[in-house]
């Protein structure tokens, strides 16, 4: 992208992702970018400066996980293969530590794990019952949640996500918890992708956010026998995009006005605009941060420099335009 012409700040990145406001479509994906991490390796004020437009966390739980037997990530020829297994310190912990980062000067959409509707529901109550007694300026700004329907990871992620009436039954309980945002966030291992969107709507959900990582396995090469501890993993990266467009645009078409998130192998601009064009409003970034630690900045420039290349006024013009006949 160095070749091409400097980037126009004049163009208008801005989206409304329901009832956030984002500067502009690019946040981070749960569980690839940790902000507390991040911050202490930044030359600077990294909370002020945050790259993205909102701030999607690592999943929490409402009990602490310790996740999966390593080796729990690898890399394979284009893409990542993870088994991390939610490892979190659980809700209470997670929620012990907030004020360290509530100076972060971008919109929260806190990521929801679980076995059951009542677990999930129980960490957006804790969490709204701290966010409801909090003096202003001990913690961040809290806007949604994404219901994390999706690991394949862990015991009852997955089958959640794959089935719609126990995705229904845990944003039913969640959308009792909680006034604010919520995203479902689906899993690709479905026959149809739809079916679990119509679900997470009908329970109550916003929006959707999709895909999570597909269900995959690497073999240690020496011994042949699977290379990851929890035997097979999640593969995201490039080798996943084609497919999550297409998925997004099936989610895009069967539910026209639902705030999307897309995300699936996004390293460049173009990448990013093309899931835009597919119909999502924002775009999530995951497996790029994982290679520098500017892969936002630069996608983000390169998102500018290609809605201006094209002659758009706004990032908006772009959405939906795969989906027209
Ligand atoms: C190391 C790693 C950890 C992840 N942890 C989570 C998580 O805690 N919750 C979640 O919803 N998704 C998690 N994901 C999935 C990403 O949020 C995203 O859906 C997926 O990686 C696809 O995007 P990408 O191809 O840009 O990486 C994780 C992915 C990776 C690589």
């Amino acid at each position: 992208m160095s070749d091409r012409r400097p980037p126009a700040p004049e163009t208008d990145l801005s989206v409304r992702l329901g009832p956030v406001e984002l500067a502009h479509p690019l946040v981070d994906a749960s569980g690839t970018l940790d902000v507390l991490e991040y911050a202490r390796r930044y030359d600077g004020d990294y909370l002020a400066d945050f790259p993205y437009a909102a701030y999607v966390p690592k999943t929490v739980t409402a009990d602490p996980r310790t996740g999966n037997p390593p080796p729990r990530v690898t890399e394979t020829p284009s893409g990542v293969i993870n088994a991390i297994g939610l490892e979190n310190p659980g809700v209470h912990a997670w929620i012990a530590q907030l004020g360290e980062w509530a100076a972060l000067r971008a919109p929260v959409l806190v990521s929801v794990g679980g076995n059951s509707p009542e677990q999930y529901a129980a960490v957006i109550s804790a969490l709204e019952a701290h966010l409801a007694a909090a003096p202003p300026g001990t913690v961040p700004d809290v806007r949604g949640y994404e219901l994390n329907v999706s690991c394949p990871n862990v015991v009852g992620g997955l089958q959640i996500g794959a089935d719609p009436t126990a995705t229904a039954e845990v944003v039913g309980a969640c959308r009792a918890a909680t006034a604010r945002f919520l995203l479902t966030k689906l899993t690709p291992n479905v026959r149809d992708v739809t079916e679990a969107g119509a679900a997470a709507l009908g329970a109550g959900a916003d929006g959707l956010s999709l895909v999570n990582t597909f269900k995959a396995m690497v073999l240690d090469r020496d011994t042949l026998r699977p290379f990851l501890g929890n035997r097979t993993g999640g593969l995201c990266g490039p080798a996943i995009k084609p497919i999550a467009l297409r998925m997004v645009a099936e989610v895009a078409r069967a539910f026209p006005d639902t705030p999307l998130v897309g995300m699936g192998g996004v390293m460049t601009g173009l990448d990013a605009l093309e899931f835009i064009a597919c119909g999502a409003t924002a775009v999530a970034v995951g497996a790029a941060n994982f290679t520098s630690f500017e892969a936002p900045q630069r996608i983000l420039a390169e998102l500018r420099d290609e809605v201006a290349a094209r002659g758009f006024g706004t990032v908006g013009e772009a959405r939906g335009i795969a989906l027209r006949a």
